[in-house]
């Protein structure tokens, strides 16, 4: 199985952009090893762009992203990946790839040249689909999936490479919303059995205050407020980082914190009851 060693994931005043346009700049940021960290931020404000940068998609402008000590830019690309895993927020699949050859493609990194395929990958790819519910569709086409059921297939892919770090990128997003709780139950279930490290984006506030260790919200490019989902999901930072007035009560179900937007037509005209 997956090894349970935790690994170390930091970047050092970290700047990134694209041509010409600077998006993030001198971050910093130490991933908690073995536990689950949520990033959360308007549009556009360079959450994929630094989940990129982490992964070493992305080269820095200046700065550093270490893993476990070493410069990820320097680490060959197979051995990164035998140790973090990303999940973009848009994958592309091959043309006519069917789901199992796909998720397959999670077991590349532990594959050496010419090397057979193993029964431990069998096993990974099988507890992979189990896992994401998808072993009935293991033999269609990518191409011919809803969005659900593709972005399902995606993550068993990452969970095939069984990586000490998980990188996601709104695993959430086409999920209805019994399929996004399943989700992120089982990055949970993982991170609790492995102690995988897992950061991951995601759009929706209250999930991810109830789902996560540790809360980051963005702002243009910044981290605004990090910490504990308790501390940093108020309603002066929901302000802050969307320009939305909300209340925050507690959950009844997680006892976590819980953000109601109030829009400009959302109060009721008598008044909170
Ligand atoms: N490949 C790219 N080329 C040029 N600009 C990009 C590229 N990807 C993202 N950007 C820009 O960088 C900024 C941050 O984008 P992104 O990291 O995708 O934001 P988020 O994930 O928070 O929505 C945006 O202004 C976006 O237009
Ligand atoms: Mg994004």
């Amino acid at each position: 199985m997956t090894c349970k060693q935790k690994h170390t994931l930091v970047a050092e005043e970290l700047s990134v952009g694209y041509q010409d346009r600077i998006v993030i700049e001198d971050l910093n940021l130490t991933v908690s090893p073995g536990e689950i960290t949520a990033i959360v931020g308007a549009n556009a404000c360079g959450k994929s762009t630094l989940l990129r940068s982490l992964s070493r998609l992305l080269r820095p402008r200046s700065g550093l992203v270490l893993l476990d000590g070493t410069a990820v830019h320097k680490i060959p690309a197979k051995r990164l990946a035998q140790q973090l895993g990303l999940l973009p927020q848009s994958p592309i699949a091959p043309e006519g790839i069917t789901v199992s050859d796909l998720v397959g493609r999670g077991r590349h990194p532990h594959q050496r040249v010419l090397s057979r395929w193993r029964a431990e990958d069998d096993e990974a790819v099988a507890d992979a689909l189990e896992a994401t519910d998808t072993v009935e569709l293991a033999e269609r086409p990518v191409d011919e999936l809803s969005g659900g059921q593709r972005q399902r297939v995606w993550i068993a892919m990452a969970l095939a490479q069984r990586t000490g770090i998980l990188l996601l990128d709104e695993p959430t997003t086409f999920l209805d919303v019994n399929h996004q709780v399943e989700v992120l139950d089982l990055l949970t279930d993982l991170n609790r059995a492995l102690q995988t490290t897992i950061v991951m984006v995601l759009h929706d506030l209250n999930l991810a205050a109830r789902y996560s260790d540790r809360l980051i919200a963005m702002v243009d490019g910044q981290i605004h407020a990090e910490g504990d989902p308790a501390e940093v999901l108020t309603a002066e930072t929901v302000g802050r980082v969307f320009g939305l007035t909300s209340k925050i009560i507690t959950d009844p179900v997680s006892g976590r914190p819980l953000m109601l937007p109030v829009g400009r037509h959302g109060a009721s005209p008598d008044g909170p009851a």
